[in-house]
């Protein structure tokens, strides 16, 4: 079977996580009856700089006929806040209508967190990912005036809402988890979020499991102090942008959190959440195995549950065998550890299949 994959590197050091990527995703072809089909696309900040064009309709048209994208990170320091942000990624959010942002937190050796005797976290975050204060309604009145107002407003349906906060439950159902969460802020937004607590509760009737709430403020509190209480949470947009920067840090960093941006009915596109990180870009010092967690998920998604798995168990031994990147407190290059990883592949491939 042949897996058709849209590859967009973009910019800093995405370009240089992808390559670990795909260099792990084309020894899992020797390795296994898995093959793939890369097509490479220029979206970035260079592309822009020099055409103009961030991310074209007729790109969006061509990666609905893929089986999944990978993606690095875009942004860069030569080009306005927002242009490649709006433009590339979030374009492909919302346009491919990838509403759930689904991103674990999930701890693979104790020595990377820097919580005080905390060695179990596995926390799945269900972000919405195509409304809320991400919408791009609003504007500026009097512009430039000292009387200048901005205004950005928050978008939620009723439908958006409905679909993001049932799909939380179906995955917690399917993995079998026991316990969903909802993050908000109905002390305040006492429109948007008292339709996100309605709709919760209504929902939770149809499943047989635990709920709980909890204010995004209090929730950035109760997850250092006791990440292990959570297992699913769902919550808007900006909400789960934040809350998984902190997930990521009290797991081992930016540099080894996945993500992977769904549409159960059409496609989905795989990433790491962090960004370009333009202080480290081009030193070759990036950690990768947040982009190969991110192609381990987007593995998962194609029923390629087995190589999904294979992947994953070859990151948990590089790391037990701190072969990492000097983030992780480790000494290796971005290259070196995507060795590694291909090294374990290697031999969990073999211990599996004999
Ligand atoms: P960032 O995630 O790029 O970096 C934050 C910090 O984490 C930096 O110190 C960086 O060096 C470090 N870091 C991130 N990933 C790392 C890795 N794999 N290995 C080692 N260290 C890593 O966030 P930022 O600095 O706020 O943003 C930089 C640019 O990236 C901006 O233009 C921003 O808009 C963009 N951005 C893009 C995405 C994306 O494409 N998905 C996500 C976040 C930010
Ligand atoms: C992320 C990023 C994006 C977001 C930005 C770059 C638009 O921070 O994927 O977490 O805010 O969603
Ligand atoms: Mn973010």
């Amino acid at each position: 079977m042949k897996l058709r994959i849209a590859v967009i590197p973009g910019d800093g050091i995405g370009k240089e996580v992808v390559a670990e990527g795909l260099k792990v995703l084309k020894k899992l072809e020797e390795l296994s009856r898995v093959s793939f089909e890369f097509k490479e696309y220029p979206f970035g900040a260079e592309h822009y700089l020099k055409t103009g064009e961030t991310l074209p309709d007729w790109a969006i048209e061509e990666f609905k006929k893929f089986d999944a994208i990978y993606f690095g990170a875009i942004g860069d320091p030569r080009v306005k806040p927002g242009i490649l942000e709006r433009g590339i990624l979030l374009k492909m959010r919302f346009e491919l209508d990838l509403y759930v942002n689904l991103r674990p937190v999930k701890l693979y050796h104790p020595r990377l967190t820097p919580l005080k005797g905390k060695n179990k976290i596995d926390i799945v975050f269900v972000r919405e990912n195509t409304e809320g204060l991400y919408a791009g309604a609003g504007g500026f009145l009097r512009k430039g005036t000292p009387q200048e107002i901005a205004v950005q407003e928050m978008i939620n349906t009723r439908f958006g809402v409905e679909r993001v906060i049932r799909f939380a439950f179906e995955y917690a159902k399917r993995s079998g988890r026991k316990k969903v969460t909802l993050v908000d802020k109905a002390n305040v937004l006492t429109y948007a979020h008292d339709l996100w607590e309605r709709v919760f509760a209504e929902v939770s009737q149809e499943y047989d499991l635990e709920t709980d709430h909890y204010y995004v403020d209090a929730m950035a509190m109760k997850m250092i102090r006791s990440p292990e209480s959570f297992d699913v949470v769902v919550t808007p947009n900006m909400f789960g942008d934040i809350l998984t920067d902190l997930g990521a840090e009290i797991v081992g960093g930016l540099g080894i959190a996945a993500s992977g941006n769904i549409n159960p009915e059409t496609t989905g596109m795989f990433e790491p959440v962090h960004g370009s990180a333009p202080d480290i870009a081009g030193k070759r010092i990036a950690n990768p195995l947040a982009a190969i967690l991110s192609a381990s998920m987007m593995l998962e998604y194609l029923n390629l549950e087995k190589e999904s798995k294979w992947i994953e168990e070859a990151v948990k031994r590089a790391i037990a065998e701190n072969k990492v990147t000097p983030d992780m407190n480790g000494n290796l290059k971005t290259y070196e550890v995507g060795d590694w990883v291909v090294k374990f592949l290697e031999v969990v491939a073999n211990e599996e299949e004999g």
